[in-house]
């Protein structure tokens, strides 16, 4: 019998990564990706320059503990047979892998490339327009945000089924 002491402390620490996973995605999404599309390229340039790395640091951390955290959580509490394991959590964790898998093909290589660029011309003010590779690392950025919270969301909503069998 596993210990309810530790299954707890996991749980609480999932939650808690999940959480911030889940709400910084859907913040971007809601909030800061249409509020960059109303700023100046200029301004774009400067944000990602200097709050884009911190963003990405972010998402690495509560996305990787949130992952690390659920699966020590379903070996203490339903042990290392998936046979014992609730579908909905299988179902739960194969969206989280999902999201996580996309984060790490497509929205975070976007985000350095973008990153990379800003700081390129933030050092040198004289070099030009962006390139348009800096709108099209944005437009993938924003898409696969969006794909990455619908996801989560799903994600949330069978790892919280799970207390209400179907
Ligand atoms: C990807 C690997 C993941 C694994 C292995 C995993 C595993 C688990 C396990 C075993 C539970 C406990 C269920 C129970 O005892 O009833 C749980 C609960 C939970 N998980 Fe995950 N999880 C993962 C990803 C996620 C993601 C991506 C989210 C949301 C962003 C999430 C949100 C939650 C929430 C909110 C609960 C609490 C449900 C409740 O008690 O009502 N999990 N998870």
């Amino acid at each position: 019998m596993a210990d309810q002491a530790v299954i707890s402390a996991l749980a609480f620490l999932h939650i808690v990564s999940a959480i911030a996973w889940f709400g910084g995605v859907v913040f971007f999404v809601s909030s800061v990706a249409p509020g960059l599309r109303k700023m100046s390229i200029g301004a774009r340039i400067e944000f990602s320059a200097r709050i884009g790395p911190g963003i990405v640091r972010f998402y690495g951390i509560s996305g990787t503990l949130t992952i690390v955290f659920g699966l020590g959580l379903l070996y203490e509490a339903f042990g290392g047979n998936p046979s014992a394991w609730p579908v909905s959590i299988e179902i739960g964790f194969s969206l989280g892998f999902l999201a996580y898998l996309l984060a790490l093909v497509v929205t975070v290589p976007a985000s350095r490339r973008l990153d990379k660029i800003s700081q390129e011309l933030v050092k040198n003010p004289n070099a030009g327009p962006p390139p348009p590779e800096f709108v099209k690392n944005f437009q993938r950025l924003g898409m696969g945000a969006i794909v990455i919270a619908i996801l989560l969301l799903l994600a949330t909503v069978f790892m919280v089924s799970t207390a209400f069998p179907f």
